[in-house]
């Protein structure tokens, strides 16, 4: 069921507490993706959400509080960590701490640390407060799939039976910045909103683990990165270097793949679109708003998958600020088919 929030509908948010109260799971919106959430202290509730994911057990999920005095209940907190929160909190930064062990196992996947944030998102914050326990939550989509950044987007993964606080469009559009705390030297796991000179400005140096390579070394740095993730139905192919010549290796490639029978779409800036003159091009955003352009990346891949297309030529944007987050999950989404030109 989408119940859609707005200012009169508090009733919504305290039937959805009332769901996560009796062992409910419920899709909730945050700043990032919707989230699938479930009491965090509930082991029969949280094994619930791996189940309806599809999601391997390794994989630990994220906590989501409604303030600092409630993530210090669950993890202890160095000044460092203090810091991030005061100036991240809330916002799409996760940080991952040293576990007081109140959180169970299938929350941490047995880790002795926890990854918590404080979502910006006001519907979020009030279902915490009203539930008054701290929400484990994954992206509320089937696992391996796009992020959804709409309560459609939940509703065609999981079906109305699930309860959906319906809040709008996501504001950030990809999965927050993880950053695990315990290290001597802190280390991003996975890249968000919040880059690494946003927290290097705060607390020091901060390293970032390999962004852009499927071969992680050894064991993945964040479990979660280890399976494919955030791909389209379609197949995927992502091409970067000078703007002239990625024009045209897209527009060779969708040729190519016009005559064997694909339905390509390419995925370009808008400042880019003429170049490629009467072909499929769904606009990815600006050049100069790469913000727009996480908005909107996971509706894209959705909806190219909705209208049939068999194959996506997707315009690398700049690494740049959140295109860092977003190339690092477009190279993800094509399963690092990169074409560099
Ligand atoms: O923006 C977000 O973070 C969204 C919204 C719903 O809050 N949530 C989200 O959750 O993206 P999920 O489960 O899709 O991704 C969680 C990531 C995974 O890569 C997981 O491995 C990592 O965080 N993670 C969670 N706890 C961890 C821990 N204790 N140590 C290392 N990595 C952890
Ligand atoms: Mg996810």
């Amino acid at each position: 069921m989408i119940l859609e929030i707005d200012e009169n509908h508090h009733d919504y948010i305290l039937r959805a507490a009332q769901a996560i109260r009796n062992g409910r799971l419920v899709a909730m919106p945050t700043e990032t993706v919707y989230g699938l959430a479930a009491n965090a202290f509930d082991k029969k509730a949280v094994a619930g959400i791996f189940a309806l994911k599809g999601r391997p057990q390794d994989n630990p999920l994220i906590v989501h509080v409604d303030s600092v005095p409630m993530a210090k209940n669950l993890a202890e907190f160095d000044e460092k960590a203090e810091r991030r929160a005061e100036k991240f909190w809330p916002g799409p930064l996760t940080m991952v701490l040293k576990s007081r062990g109140a959180v169970p196992d299938g929350v941490t996947a047995g880790l002795d640390t926890v990854g918590i944030r404080m979502p910006d998102c006001d519907v979020a914050l009030a279902l915490i407060s009203a539930a008054g326990v701290p929400l484990a939550a994954p992206s509320a989509n089937k696992s391996g799939s796009p992020s959804p950044t709409s309560a459609a987007h939940v509703a065609s993964d999981f079906g109305e039976d699930l309860l959906i606080l319906d809040a709008g469009e996501c504001n950030v559009g990809v999965e927050s910045t993880v950053v695990d705390m315990t290290r001597e030297t802190p280390i991003i796991l996975r890249p968000g909103a919040v880059t690494q000179d946003m927290l290097e400005e705060v607390i020091g140096p901060v390293e970032c683990a390999r962004a852009f390579s499927p071969m992680e070394e050894g064991r993945p740095a964040a479990p979660g990165m280890k399976y494919r993730h955030y791909a389209p139905a379609a197949s995927m192919v992502v091409v970067e270097g000078d703007t002239a010549s990625v024009a045209e290796a897209i527009k060779y490639l969708y040729d190519k793949d016009l005559k064997k029978g694909e339905k390509p779409l390419v995925m370009a800036a808008k400042e880019h679109k003429r170049f490629y003159g009467r072909r499929d091009v769904a606009v990815t955003g600006s050049i100069e708003d790469l913000r727009g352009v996480a908005k909107s990346l996971y509706a894209l891949l959705r909806d190219a998958d909705a209208a049939g297309y068999t194959s996506i030529l997707f315009e690398a944007v700049p690494k740049e600020g959140i295109g860092f987050a977003v190339m690092n999950r477009v190279y993800k989404a094509a399963a690092y088919n990169i074409v560099r030109v």
